[in-house]
């Protein structure tokens, strides 16, 4: 056999097929390892995970539930010069309790508090596994230094020009400055100076209204805006702050982009009020051409917006505590943005055109008319509705690519596009083919249900431009569906690609795309896309992941040696429960662990 290179960038590989396995799926010539999984130990005294033993203070010492994004820092320790080693930072997104929990073993209470436990982020030394490309945790916890798990009870900072407003301030937290917790942190972003950005997504799921109990009137518009109906998960009954008649400015505590300084694990994590709050897919930074931050950001939800902000101060390079402490205010101080997206016609057969960044505010003016900084920042749903963006099929993960300068955002779907949103040329489709299952025939469905990748170019290729050009770059779906496509590359060739949710790029500037949903009956997975060059649009699927399962990261590492995928809700399919084993990957136990991957060449 002819040998395979272990750069995933130029890689020859045949493309993994749509299946429905219980497995992670690598092309023949790859392996993959199981890096951590859910309830394995964080930090050090953390007890051995027992899915029939669970315990709220255990699991605030474990791996969380259902990773989403993965970050990965290089660790240099001068003193033990361990260049061997690297951080791996990971969210937990949500909890799935029919599939965590036996039957019959724990309360109502219980369950509760062990789910809320399970959300946050975790942060563990990782060292290189004996194939190239391959990494491991570090499992003798007492020898980590910078291993964290933040938490339900974890002290975070709210900082910026809202943090301390009224609409902020709870009992027992009358400053309005410091808040419990993180919750639903989905896709985030590793940031030129070393920290992760993480974004607080469906939070408005946490908020019970307990009967009887009427909603605050103040917020009567707000709430629903933010889909805050109350209908929660029953948290109140274990913490009143989730009562929403008891607590009605808790919600506003949330939603927020989140930074975490890896390196300096006793510093509280900072929620970031100046990236305005919605249902942040995540945030990831570039930097302008005078070096400023960029930050791109998706809100995930039918006919919601992409934002962007970019802060008044530049970055400072170098590794000086000095320069580490300036970096961290940078998203403090600056201007938040919302995209308005307009084509320039069918006619020339390419949904294209031209966008510009409509500014909300910056830390002391705002641009949106009855509206104060703090009303924008803590609302920025109802301030961007004012402006006239457009409405995009659910934005997910916005990140600029770091070799061509342009921008790739996910739209992951919406099927309400044709009924409840009128089509745009950004948003075309009311009606695309889907099928049910592997081998089924293709069938019309309405709305957008297999998604689009945007490519977005900044006006003389800086990030700070308040003008851009945009093309859909990718109609995904299946390659025989006439309205799919993929940056004109010839359609017999390309992988059937489903509902993107999160991007990644290798060293060379190709595009990986991890999905969610998939529409077209066969596993999740990811793929990697050229975008640029004869190969502008080749879809070809690298990975699928295991039943009921969404792919997240993903993260190339290591010179492309190294694939992170995040595996979430395995087993996650038609009601199943814990028992009904519809998943039991990574098969190290009689129910699924949503657990972290790394892929790389087997040789
Ligand atoms: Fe948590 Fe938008 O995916
Ligand atoms: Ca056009
Ligand atoms: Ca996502
Ligand atoms: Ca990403």
């Amino acid at each position: 056999a002819r040998p395979v290179s272990g750069d995933l960038a130029t890689a020859a590989f045949t493309p993994v097929r749509p299946n429905r396995r219980d497995a992670v799926v690598t092309p023949s010539g790859f392996d993959h390892d199981v890096v951590i999984r859910w309830g394995d130990g964080v930090v050090a005294g953390a007890p051995a995970f027992d899915a029939r033993r669970q315990t709220p203070e255990a699991a605030k010492q474990q791996f969380g539930y259902n990773c989403d994004y993965v970050g990965v820092l290089p660790l240099r320790d001068a003193k033990r010069d361990r260049k061997d080693r690297s951080l791996l930072v990971v969210n937990h997104e949500y909890t799935d309790e029919a599939l965590m929990f036996p039957e019959g073993v724990y309360t109502d209470a219980e369950i509760t508090a062990i789910a809320m436990a399970n959300h946050g982020m975790s942060v563990v030394e990782i060292r290189r596994g004996s194939r190239a490309g391959s990494w491991r945790r570090v499992k003798s916890l007492k020898k980590t230094r910078y291993n964290r798990r933040v938490h339900i009870d974890t002290a975070f900072v709210l900082d910026g020009p809202a943090a301390g407003d009224e609409r902020l301030r709870t009992s027992a937290d009358p400053s309005g400055t410091t808040v419990l917790g993180t919750l639903n942190n989905c896709a985030g972003g590793t940031t030129p100076w070393g920290t992760v950005l993480s974004g607080e997504e469906n939070f408005n799921q946490y908020f019970d209204l307990p009967e009887g109990q009427q909603r605050d009137e103040r917020y009567t518009e707000a709430y629903a805006r933010y889909g805050i109906t109350g209908s929660g998960r029953g948290w109140s009954a274990v913490d009143p702050r989730f009562d929403l008649a008891a607590e009605p400015h808790e919600p506003h505590r949330f939603g927020w982009i989140v930074e975490l300084d890896p390196y300096d694990p006793d510093a509280a994590p900072v929620k970031h009020t100046m990236l305005g709050r919605f249902k942040h897919e995540g945030a990831n930074v570039a930097l302008t051409r005078d070096g400023r931050a960029v930050a791109y950001m998706g809100d995930d939800e039918r006919g919601d917006y992409l934002y962007k902000f970019v802060s008044r101060d530049s970055m400072r390079t170098g590794p000086s505590a000095k320069a580490r402490r300036h970096n961290r205010t940078l998203l403090t101080a600056g201007t938040l943005y919302v995209a308005r997206l307009v084509g320039d016609g069918t006619e020339d057969g390419e949904h294209d055109g031209t966008g510009e960044w409509i500014a909300l505010c910056d830390e002391t003016t705002s641009f949106v008319p009855g509206m104060s900084v703090a009303d924008v920042l803590l609302f920025t749903r109802l301030a961007a509705d004012q402006v006239a963006p457009t409405r995009m099929d659910r934005p997910e993960d916005v990140e600029p690519n770091p070799v061509n300068g342009k921008v790739y955002a996910a739209l992951t779907n919406n099927s309400q596009r044709g009924s409840t949103f009128p089509p745009d040329e950004a948003n075309p489709l009311t009606s695309s083919m889907v099928r049910s299952s592997v081998g089924a025939p293709l069938t019309p469905a309405s709305g957008n249900r297999n998604g689009y990748v945007l490519e977005m170019s900044p006006a003389g290729s800086d990030h700070g431009a308040s003008t851009f050009t945009w093309d859909l770059m990718l109609v995904c779906g299946d390659p025989e569906a006439p309205e799919t496509y993929f940056a004109g590359f010839d359609k017999t060739k390309v992988s059937p690609i489903s509902c993107p949710d999160n991007v990644a790029f290798d060293d060379r500037g190709n595009l990986w795309i991890s999905t969610d949903g998939n529409a077209l009956g066969s596993n999740d997975g990811v793929f990697r896309v050229p975008v640029a060059g004869a190969q502008r649009g080749n879809v070809t699927q690298f990975l699928t992941v295991p039943r009921g399962a969404e792919a997240c990261g993903p993260l190339l590492t290591d010179a492309n040696r190294s694939l992170w995928v995040a595996v979430q809700h395995p087993g996650e399919v038609d009601g199943a429960t814990f028992e009904d084993q519809a998943s039991t990957w990574p098969h190290t136990d009689d129910f699924p662990r949503p657990s972290v991957v790394v892929a790389f060449r087997d040789r």
